[in-house]
Order: structure tokens, then C-alpha cells, then sequence
């Protein structure tokens, strides 16, 4: 049986393509929804990408929510020197004609969970975690019903991108990440220390254009967009898909690997303000709480995708 998830994101072509990857593999995947919430651009823009994403994917009855559109107690901050002014830049794609769902994303989490059987439903974030921890703070009874949470944040060898100390989904909002991380829910997470590792190099863009679909084609123009950015800063051979891999890890784990460590976020200094200290080390006696990866088969990772995304 497919494992049913929620996509939890803020669009982003990386979210997007992670999006499109999910849609892709209804066998392992059932979508029961995508969650809107602020961060790489406004949420007016997120939750308007989220369904271009899942029109270009031919899906258009998976819903679509709306979520919180600040952090819980900080300004917003978003990454419009990567992603570009809509989110989704690189290529010009039609306004969706799918709807939003009226209901908020945050009663949405809360509803779905509790509907569903005990330890049923996985939920991904991609972007901040404001929506999830609302909902675990409104609802601590949908809590312990959650299966595990998969989610791109945070880094320890390559600390930061948004901050010399922290990694942008973390940085946005640090008292949402707490929460989440202090949950007790099974958490495994995807830092910048994997996802510096998946990097779209100009073969494996080239192997999504020559795909010859209409979302290769868009894949690759996304990609080449958001590389300009990547490649300017590390000087590496192509910019990281970030959040396709917590994905990937949904539908080839065995692609990963990592420790079960203690992962606490910053949250007092305004210097290291969303840093994940990670004690890969095993340095304290502080409680694991999450699976920190550290590594991924990039080749395997790109593969995967690759042969998924010609299914659209
Ligand atoms: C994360 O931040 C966003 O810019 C990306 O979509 C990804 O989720 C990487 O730090
Ligand atoms: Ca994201």
C-alpha cells in the first residue's frame, strides 16, 4: 500500500521539483495534500506555485491549502536572490486554474490526523516549519498520531547558506523548528551536508531536457535559473537540489545514510540564531531525536529522479 504523506513547502523549484517527483511515484506515494507556507517568496506566491506545480504534473485533485503566512514570532525572510521574484522563476508557466482549498493548511494537518488511523500519515516539510508546529501547538493530540517526519533543513559540516551559521528553512523560523525537533515524532532530516552533495551538474540537467517532455523541459530551466546563484557562491559544478531528496529517501532510503544523533536549534542568539547543533559526535548525553543524514548516492539520487519525472 502506498504510504500516505503530506507535503508541507514553500515553491521554490527545488520544492517544485520534489512536488513532481512525489506525483510521480503513485505506487509508494499517496499525496493527500500539499500545505502552503511562507518562505522562499510570500505565501500568496507559494500557494499559487504549489498548484502551477501540481497542474504541470497533469494532477489536479490533490488539494491545495493555504498556510500561516509569517514565522511564529519573526519577520519573514525570503530567498528571492535564489529562487527569483515569483519563486519559480526560469520559466514562464500559466497561472493554475485549480483553486485553493478554503479550509486554512493548519486545520487541514490538524483534521487529517486526526481522521486517519494512529501512525498512519508521514508528513515532508520543505520549507519553514511554521504550519506543523501551529498545528502540534493548537492540537498536541495529533502528535503522537503522526508516522515520522521527513524534512529538508539545517546542516552541521556545512553549517550555513542563508547565514554563516544557519540553513535558510531552519533560519526563518527557529521557535517553529524547535518545537518540531522537541516533538518526540520520529524525525529524519536532510541538512545541507546531503543535499550540498546532490548537485545538478550539467549532464543531469541535460538528461532532463533531453527527456523531451514539457516537464523535463521545465525541470531544466528551472534548474539552470537557480544554479546562477549556487555556482557564483561555492564555485562547485552545479547547484543543490535541496528538497527532492527528502523524497527520494521516502522512496529509496537504502540511497542515504546518517546517524541517530541529538539535534537542538539556536534560538536565543542573534548570531547563530536557527543553527543546528548537531551532536554528530556524540559529544553529550543529550537524547537522539532525529536521523541527521550525512550522505546520499548522488548518481542513484539523480537516476531516480530522472526516470520518474519521464512518467509525466
Ligand atoms: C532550503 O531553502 C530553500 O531555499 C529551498 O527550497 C530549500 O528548502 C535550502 O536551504
Ligand atoms: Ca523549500
Amino acid at each position: 500500500m502506498a504510504r500516505k504523506i503530506i507535503i508541507d513547502t514553500d515553491p521554490g523549484q527545488d520544492d517544485a521539483v520534489a512536488i513532481l517527483l512525489a506525483l510521480a511515484s503513485p505506487e509508494e506515494l499517496e499525496v493527500l495534500g500539499i500545505t502552503a507556507v511562507a518562505g522562499n517568496v510570500p505565501l500568496a506566491l507559494t500557494s499559487k506555485n504549489a498548484r502551477i506545480v501540481c497542474e504541470l504534473a497533469g494532477n489536479i485533485d490533490v488539494p491545495v491549502f493555504a498556510g500561516c503566512e509569517a514565522p511564529l514570532r519573526r519577520r519573514l525572510v525570503t530567498a528571492e536572490h535564489v529562487h527569483g521574484k515569483t519563486g519559480l522563476d526560469g520559466v514562464a508557466l500559466p497561472d493554475p486554474a485549480m483553486k485553493l482549498q478554503p479550509a486554512h493548511a493548519v486545520d487541514f494537518l490538524i483534521d487529517a490526523l486526526r481522521a486517519a488511523p494512529e501512525g498512519e500519515i508521514t508528513l515532508c516539510p520543505l520549507g519553514p516549519l511554521t504550519n506543523i508546529a501551529t498545528a502540534f501547538t493548537r492540537a498536541p493530540d495529533i502528535v503522537g498520531r503522526v508516522r515520522e517526519i521527513v524534512l529538508m533543513g539545517g546542516a552541521y559540516f556545512e553549517v550555513g547558506n542563508i547565514t554563516p551559521a544557519a540553513e535558510f528553512n531552519i533560519y526563518v523560523d527557529p521557535e517553529a523548528a524547535e518545537i518540531v525537533f522537541k516533538s518526540g515524532v520520529p524525525l529524519t532530516v536532510m541538512p545541507l551536508d546531503v543535499t550540498h552533495k546532490a548537485l545538478v551538474t550539467k549532464p543531469r540537467v541535460e538528461a532532463f531536457a533531453a527527456l523531451g517532455t514539457r516537464v523535463g523541459e521545465v525541470v531544466a530551466s528551472w534548474t539552470r535559473f537557480f544554479e546562477r546563484f549556487d555556482l557564483e557562491k561555492y564555485g562547485s559544478e552545479g547547484a543543490p537540489l535541496h528538497d527532492p531528496t527528502v523524497i527520494a529517501w521516502l522512496l529509496r532510503p537504502e540511497l542515504f545514510s546518517g546517524r541517530h544523533i541529538n539535534v537542538e536549534i539556536e534560538t536565543a542568539s542573534e548570531l547563530t540564531r536557527g543553527m543546528t547543533v548537531a551532536d554528530w559526535w556524540g559529544v553529550t548525553d543529550r537524547a537522539p531525536n532525529a536521523t541527521f543524514m550525512g550522505d546520499i548516492d548522488a548518481e542513484a539520487f539523480f537516476a531516480l529522479l530522472t526516470q520518474r519525472l519521464a512518467r509525466l
